[in-house]
C-alpha cells in the first residue's frame, strides 16, 4: 500500500471532520526572525496562540492542521543512521483558545483541549491507521515546583480511552512539558504516544515514540533569578506534532526511515547512480539530496552565512561523498528527479527543475575550482616534506574533503594521522563558538562551546546531559582506574559524547558497569552544587581539571553529593549548568563506544 499519500491525506481529513481547517505548510524559512528555519508545526501559528491574530477570521475555526515541512539542523553529523534527518515533515492539529467545547464527539469549530487532543490522538492511531492499541503506550507529566502532576490528561487516558494503567507513565518536565521558547510564552505539560513493537514492549515502556501532544495552559515568565513563574492562562491551547516519516516506518515495519515510502525511490535513484558506495553514504546522500531541494524551492541560496550556509553545508557534502567515492553520474540530478516526482504535486516549487538544478550546479563548479587548486598545492607539495599540520592547512583554506587530502597527500612524517587530527581538534574548539551560532538552527539559547541547545526545551536536555557527563566520567575512573581522564566533550539535545583516554576497547561489562553505576547515583537523588575557590584551592582539593583548559584564578568546582547525603561523588572543576539534583537527569544510557584516535576512546550516551 502507498502509505506515503494515503497517511498525508488520512490524517488531514481526519482531523478536517473535527471541524479542522487544513492549513498548507508555510516555507522552510520562517516569517519570525528570530529563527533561522521552521522546525516544528506550530511556528506558523505562534502569533494565534498570544491573542496577536484572530484564527476566525483567517481560517473560520479556531482549529487547524497540516503537514509542515521542518528543517533541524542540530545533530547533521549523525544523518544517515535509523532516525536521523535533516528535513522532514510533521503532522499537526492546532487548537487557538478559547474552548469552546472539549466534548470529542462535537466537531463544530470553537478551540478545544485535553479530552478532545488525546481521545481524537487515540481514535486516529487505532482507527485509521488501525494500529494494534496494545502496542501504544503513553507519558503524561508527573509535575513539580509550580506546575502540577497532569491528573487531567491521566484521567483522560484512563478512563475515556481506556488504557490499562500499565501503560500509562509518569514522565519528567524533560521530556513532558514543552516551552516556552526564549524567556517568555505560552508552555505547558504534554502527553506523548509511543508505539512499541510488541504489547510485551509496549508494557516495559519501550517503543518509539511518534506523537508529542502539548497542553499549553501557562504562559511563563522568567523571574529576576531566572527561573521560570508559571501563571494559567485563561484561554489554553493544543499544539500537536507527529514526525511524517518516523511514523511511516511503524506502519510498514520498515528497519529506518530510509526504508520507508517516504525514501525508497530517492534512495534507489542514488543506490544506481552510486553502486558500490556504502549504505550510510546513500542514505546521506538521499536526505542532503532531498533536502537542498526543498531549501532551494523555497529560495535560499548557498552562502556562507545563516540558512544558506546550512545549505552550502549540504551541498558540498553531496560533492565530498561523490569525489571519494568516485561517482561519475551526476547523483544530485538523479536523485532530485526521484525527489520531484514525489513531492512535485504536494510542493508545486519543488519542481522547478532549472531554478533547482542551477543552484546545485553552480555550488558544484565553484566547490570543484577550489578543489582542483587545493589539489595542485598538494601536489606541489608531495616532494617537500608535507606535515599533517600542513596538509590540514590546505584541506581548510579550500574546503578539500578530507579523505581525499588524506589520500594524495604524501605522508612524510611517520605521525602524519595524528598531527591532522590534532589541527583539526584545535580548529574546531576554536571556531566552534562562532559556527555554531551560525549553524545552530534556531537562534541558539546556550553554546559553550561544549554545551549547545536552541530552545529552552533543548536546554533543560543537554543542562542534564552535562550533569550526566561529570556522572560518566566518575563512573569510568571507578571502574577502569584513575588513569582515566577527559580528552573531550560535545553535548547537544540528542546525545552527550564524552572522550577519555583508555588504551583498548571497553567489555561489555565494563559498559553495563559504567552505566549502573552513573544510574545509581541518578536514583541516590544527589544534590548538585558548586563553590568558588582560588583555582590553588581547587587543585588541591582534588577536583578534576580538564589539562587542555586554561583556568581563571578564581574557579568554580560542581560537587555531587555531600557530606550530609553520604558523601562527595564527583567534584570537576566547571562553568557548569547543572540540574540541582541528579534525579531530574532520568536514566542515562550508553549508546556506544568507539575508538576516535590512538589511545583515546569515545563514549555517546544520552538521557531518557
Ligand atoms: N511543538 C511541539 C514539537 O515540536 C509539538 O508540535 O514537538
Amino acid at each position: 500500500m502507498d502509505y506515503f499519500l494515503k497517511t498525508r491525506k488520512d490524517f488531514l481529513n481526519f482531523f478536517k471532520s473535527k471541524g479542522h481547517t487544513v492549513v498548507p505548510s508555510s516555507s522552510l524559512v520562517p516569517d519570525d526572525p528570530s529563527v533561522l528555519l521552521t522546525t516544528a508545526g506550530m511556528q506558523q501559528f505562534k502569533r494565534y496562540y498570544t491573542g496577536e491574530l484572530n484564527p476566525e477570521s483567517d481560517f473560520g475555526s479556531h482549529r487547524a492542521t497540516s503537514l509542515q515541512k521542518c528543517f533541524r539542523t542540530s545533530d547533521i553529523e549523525e544523518v544517515g543512521d535509523d532516525t536521523h534527518l535533516t528535513f522532514f515533515e510533521m503532522m499537526g492539529n492546532f487548537s487557538f483558545g478559547p474552548v469552546g467545547s472539549d466534548d470529542p464527539t462535537d466537531a463544530e469549530t470553537g478551540g478545544y483541549f485535553k479530552r478532545s487532543a488525546i481521545v481524537w490522538a487515540w481514535e486516529f492511531l487505532t482507527n485509521v491507521l488501525e494500529l494494534a492499541p496494545e502496542r501504544l503506550w503513553v507519558t503524561v507529566f508527573e509535575g513539580d515546583g509550580d506546575t502540577p502532576k497532569d491528573h487531567e490528561a491521566y484521567a483522560v487516558w484512563k478512563n475515556e480511552v481506556g488504557i490499562p494503567q500499565e501503560r500509562i507513565f509518569w514522565g519528567k518536565r524533560a521530556d513532558n512539558f514543552w516551552g516556552p521558547t526564549g524567556n517568555q510564552g505560552p508552555c505547558g505539560p504534554t502527553t506523548e504516544i509511543y508505539i512499541a513493537p510488541t504489547p510485551e514492549h509496549a508494557r516495559q515502556g519501550k517503543g518509539v515514540e511518534v506523537w508529542n501532544v502539548v497542553f499549553n495552559e501557562y504562559y511563563a515568565t522568567a523571574g529576576a533569578d531566572g527561573a521560570f513563574k508559571y501563571k494559567k492562562v485563561d484561554s489554553p491551547g493544543i499544539d500537536t506534532g507527529m514526525g511524517f516519516e518516523r511514523l511511516l516506518a511503524t506502519l510498514e515495519g520498515a528497519a529506518n526511515v530510509y526504508e520507508t515510502s517516504a525514501f525508497v525511490p530517492i534512495v534507489s535513484a542514488v543506490r544506481q547512480a552510486a553502486a558500490g558506495i556504502s549504505e550510510r553514504d546513500i542514505h546521506i546522500l538521499a536526505d542532503h539530496i532531498r533536502a537542498s531541494s526543498f531549501l532551494i524551492a523555497d529560495g535560499i541560496v548557498p552562502s556562507n552565512k545563516e540558512a544558506g550556509y546550512v545549505l552550502r553545508r549540504l551541498l558540498r557534502k553531496i560533492i565530498a561523498v561523490r569525489i571519494t567515492n568516485d561517482i561519475h553520474a551526476d547523483v544530485f540530478q538523479i536523485g532530485y528527479e526521484a525527489v520531484t516526482k514525489m513531492f512535485a504535486g504536494i510542493y508545486p516549487a519543488v519542481g522547478e527543475a532549472e531554478k533547482i538544478l542551477g543552484v546545485w550546479r553552480e555550488e558544484q563548479g565553484k566547490f570543484e575550482v577550489s578543489i582542483a587548486k587545493g589539489l595542485r598545492e598538494l601536489e606541489s607539495l608531495k616532494t617537500a616534506a608535507l606535515t599533517g599540520n600542513a596538509a590540514f592547512g590546505l584541506y581548510q583554506t579550500y574546503g578539500l574533503p578530507k579523505e581525499l587530502t588524506l589520500e594524495f597527500a604524501k605522508k612524510t612524517s611517520p605521525d602524519f594521522e595524528n598531527e591532522f587530527a590534532a589541527e583539526e581538534k584545535k580548529h574546531q574548539d576554536t571556531s566552534r563558538a562562532g559556527a555554531q551560532k551560525k549553524f545552530g538552527g534556531h537562534g541558539l539559547v546556550l553554546d559553550t562551546g561544549e554545551l549547545k541547545a536552541g530552545n529552552e526545551e533543548e536546554l533543560s536536555r543537554v543542562i542534564r546531559m552535562h550533569t550526566a557527563t561529570h556522572l560518566l566520567q566518575w563512573a569510568l575512573r571507578t571502574v577502569l582506574g584513575e588513569g582515566v581522564h577527559q580528552m573531550g566533550s560535545d553535548i547537544n539535545p540528542e546525545r552527550l559524547r564524552f572522550d577519555f583516554n583508555f588504551d583498548r576497547k571497553l567489555t561489555s561489562e565494563e559498559i553495563a558497569r559504567v552505566a549502573d553505576l552513573s544510574n545509581e547515583v541518578v536514583k541516590k537523588d544527589l544534590p548538585v552544587y558548586y563553590q568558588e575557590m582560588p583555582k590553588e584551592q581547587a587543585l588541591s582539593s582534588g577536583a578534576l581539571s580538564f589539562f587542555k583548559q586554561k583556568y581563571p584564578d578564581v574557579v568554580k568546582v560542581y560537587s555531587i553529593g555531600s557530606q550530609s547525603s553520604g558523601g562527595v561523588v564527583s567534584a570537576e572543576f566547571c562553568g557548569g549548568p547543572h540540574v540541582e539534583h541528579t534525579g531530574t537527569i532520568g536514566e542515562i544510557r550508553i549508546i556506544k563506544e568507539e575508538a576516535v584516535g590512538k589511545g583515546v576512546r569515545r563514549i555517546r550516551a544520552s538521557v531518557v
